[in-house]
């Protein structure tokens, strides 16, 4: 009897082996795994708006019995649709199936109950989209409840999915909502901006577009929406406790909603309370055109803040190169040039081609052939790319709203019918195999870019981590053909198949010695991918560290290769920290209480040193002091604040990136994130364009920052 029991469980085993297989093939490293939370370099995202997505539940379409909510014919794009948690539930297997390794779902808490209702057009407009708060604290009654939310991040986590959830610190609603802007901890009442008592909110009005400061983005209303005062230290506390609530559901990222009109220091806060509590990845909507005068803002913003950025501007080239033709590929090779150079961690980019705020690919280029070869472009680039929901259907939508369409077969539970959720569409499986390659070959993870070949309409790029080669050739020109010559490639001489298979009319090249590639045709829209991949086992690479920003006590997970299985050494900077866990290909140390900097992480292992990734080691737990100074100032001149700690730029006048705000001249402030209950020395200092530098006089001013929250310094005046 024991015996049979433990034959018929082996033979299960085998079986199970067997279909692991062939079904979803053995990734090779840890890097990959659902449970890392910090490096998202392996993942391919896909964007859904619950809402819009899959009904799983039609109790709770309409869980307030409100008039001008809900439309069972998802029609009206002002409405709740339906879709809910147990509709992504019932279609994880559909997702899992298309190679989606993280989901970025709709802010998961109480938004509006009551549609709003926009007096200038007398129009009805509801929270669906989830970017009008209520309460942080409690599940979307429209989406489901806790024990749904948990199943869904369960069942997401079996299917090998992350759970990004939309967050957004910056606004609660509209100031003439039903709430009027109020917004609650847990069911009490916080407050509202009408009848603002505590300072919860700014009170500048709707920034106009001509308002431009940097003040004026952060301290003006979002579209008539009740704007947060981050300069409150009870405002901060509260976003620390509501994303402790999801971090404990057991979140897997979060992506921060207008990111650029929130105060850095606020948001370097928030992130290091993350950092500390339990690390997950956080990218930040820093909206920027291209060319952009924010645009040294928002290449310097994951450095300063330690949150990442959807790429807005390799996304901004992708939509005119792919999309409307007003760009060309020798457009997109320059924007890969200068953006793997300015920012600080270009594969920790969030790249899209479309979005919830963006007309969709399929209505912007009707071409199937030039709009999969954006997505072959979209899936290969550096950074980790988001998906659209619906792309892989090819679902139309216009600009704006436009694009929140239902998934077709929607309602398939209401009228049982079961049609466009098909597995068999040329995007549905191209997003597959590239999803699957950038799990299994480092070069598009954690690669470096290199353009080998590029006119109006061809691009051939070339991925590298190491060893590991991937080679993109995509022609977006619907009728011409290339014939391309003088192509070279670091992939090993030899033949080489294409990775897709065909699917995008792709053919096999030959690599002679010293790596030139014999002269082929690329058809109109036609894609090819080669590659190779070449793990190392005894010299360390690092392909990724995350978070990129902390202090001493935090948890690092550093993702790559050659690691080796016996525990080696890892230096931030010279000081070996403790190691927390090691495998071959994924390393956790903790931060070590080193004199605070930004530095660079080393692996050594068997006697091999890696490339060195930058760190930023903070002096400790982070909060608000807010610094005051009265001055006068020639045209051309900013004030700053500089003093004795790293967060103070270490008295570096010349590197000090921040000027104070001066809405109300001559008096000056800035916030600043600084080490809590800390002695430190500080000057201001005056700077114009040119980098000429004032100091004031002696002696240092000098405070102690506070144990938590915010505080103000007394109003300097500047003789
Ligand atoms: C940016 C979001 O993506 C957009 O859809 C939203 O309306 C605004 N932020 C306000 O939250
Ligand atoms: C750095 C010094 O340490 C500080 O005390 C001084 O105020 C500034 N430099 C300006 O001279
Ligand atoms: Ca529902």
């Amino acid at each position: 009897m024991e015996a049979m029991r433990k034959a018929s469980w082996s033979a299960f085993l085998i079986l199970c082996l067997a279909l692991l297989a062939t079904s979803c093939k053995v990734s090779y490293g840890q890097a990959t795994s659902v449970t890392n939370r910090r490096n998202y370099e392996t993942d391919t995202i896909y964007e859904l708006m619950v809402d819009r997505f899959y009904d799983g539940d039609p109790s709770n379409n309409n869980p307030y019995n409100q008039a001008n909510s809900y439309d069972s014919t998802g029609t009206n794009i002002n409405d709740y649709f339906g879709g809910d948690w147990q509709g992504v539930i019932n279609k994880m297997q559909y997702l899992q199936d298309m190679g989606i390794t993280a989901i970025w779902i709709t802010c998961p808490y109480d938004n509006l109950r009551q549609p709003y209702f926009q007096t200038s057009n007398s129009t009805y407009y509801n929270g669906y989209h989830g970017y009008w708060a209520r309460d942080y604290f409690v599940p979307d009654a429209h989406w489901g409840s806790w024990a749904v939310f948990d199943n869904m991040v369960t069942s997401a986590h079996q299917h090998g999915i992350k759970v990004i959830i939309d967050f957004v610190t910056n606004h609660s609603n509209q100031n003439d909502s039903s709430e009027q802007g109020g917004f609650y901890n847990n069911g009490t009442l916080m407050g509202t901006s009408a009848n603002d008592t505590q300072g919860y909110f700014h009170h500048y009005g709707t920034r106009a577009d001509t308002q431009t400061t940097r003040w004026d983005y952060q301290y003006r209303d979002l579209a008539n929406l009740a704007d947060y005062s981050h300069e409150n230290g009870a405002i901060i506390g509260y976003f620390q406790n509501a994303i402790k609530v999801w971090l404990d559901h057991n979140i897997d990222g979060i992506r921060s909603d207008a990111v650029l009109h929130q105060d850095p220091a606020f948001l370097k806060i928030w992130q290091d309370y993350i950092n500390a509590y339990k690390p997950v990845y956080d990218f930040g909507e820093f909206w920027i055109s291209t060319p952009d005068s924010k645009y040294g803002d928002y290449k310097t913003f994951q450095a300063r803040t330690g949150i990442g950025i959807l790429d807005f501007e390799l996304s901004n080239v992708m939509t005119g190169t792919f999309g409307t033709f007003s760009n060309t590929m020798n457009d997109l090779a320059n924007t890969l040039g200068y953006t793997s150079s300015d920012y600080t961690y270009v594969n920790k980019a969030v790249p899209f081609l479309d979005s919830h705020d963006k007309e969709r690919i399929a209505s912007l280029q009707p071409n199937r052939g030039i709009e999969h070869a954006a997505l072959a472009f979209l899936l290969t680039s550096r950074g980790t790319p988001v998906i659209y929901y619906g792309t892989e259907q090819y679902l139309l939508g216009v600009n704006g709203d436009g694009g929140r369409v239902p998934m077709p077969g929607y309602d398939n539970v209401r009228t049982g019918q079961n049609i466009g959720w098909g597995e068999t569409t040329t995007a549905f499986q191209l997003i597959k195999k590239l999803a699957w390659l950038r799990k299994s070959n480092d070069a598009i993870a954690y690669g470096t870019t290199t353009v080998r070949w590029v006119n109006n309409d061809v691009i051939i790029c070339e991925r590298q981590f190491f060893n590991n080669v991937v080679l993109v050739a995509i022609n977006r020109s619907a009728n011409t053909a290339y014939s391309i010559s003088g192509l070279f490639t670091n992939l090993p001489a030899g033949t080489y198949a294409d990775y897709l298979n065909g699917l995008l009319g792709g053919f096999s090249i030959t690599v002679a010695s010293g790596g030139s590639v014999s002269a082929f045709n690329l058809g109109a829209t036609q894609v090819a991918v080669w590659q190779v991949t070449n793990v190392s086992s005894t010299q360390p690479e690092i392909g990724a560290v995350g978070p990129t920003m902390g202090r001493a006590g935090d948890t690092v997970t550093i993702d790559g290769e050659g690691f080796g299985t016996t525990a080696g050494t890892v230096n931030f900077s010279s000081t070996a920290v403790t190691i927390q866990s090691w495998s071959p290909t994924q390393i956790k140390v903790t931060v070590p209480s080193i004199t605070p900097a930004a530095l660079n992480v080393t692996v050594v292992a068997n006697g091999n040193t890696s490339n060195a990734y930058r760190y930023d080691v903070l002096t400790g737990p982070q909060v608000m002091e807010i610094f005051h100074v009265n001055a006068q100032t020639v045209s051309g001149q900013n004030v700053y604040v500089v003093g004795s700690v790293h967060e103070l730029d270490n008295w570096d006048a010349v590197n000090v990136y921040y000027s104070m705000f001066n809405p109300s001249y001559p008096a000056w402030f800035l916030p600043v994130s600084v080490p809590a209950s800390t002695a430190i020395q500080y000057k201001y200092i005056k700077r114009d364009g040119s980098g000429n530098v004032i100091w004031q006089a002696d002696p240092n001013l000098t405070l102690t920052t506070p144990a938590s929250g915010e505080a103000d310094t007394t109003t300097y005046v500047w003789p």
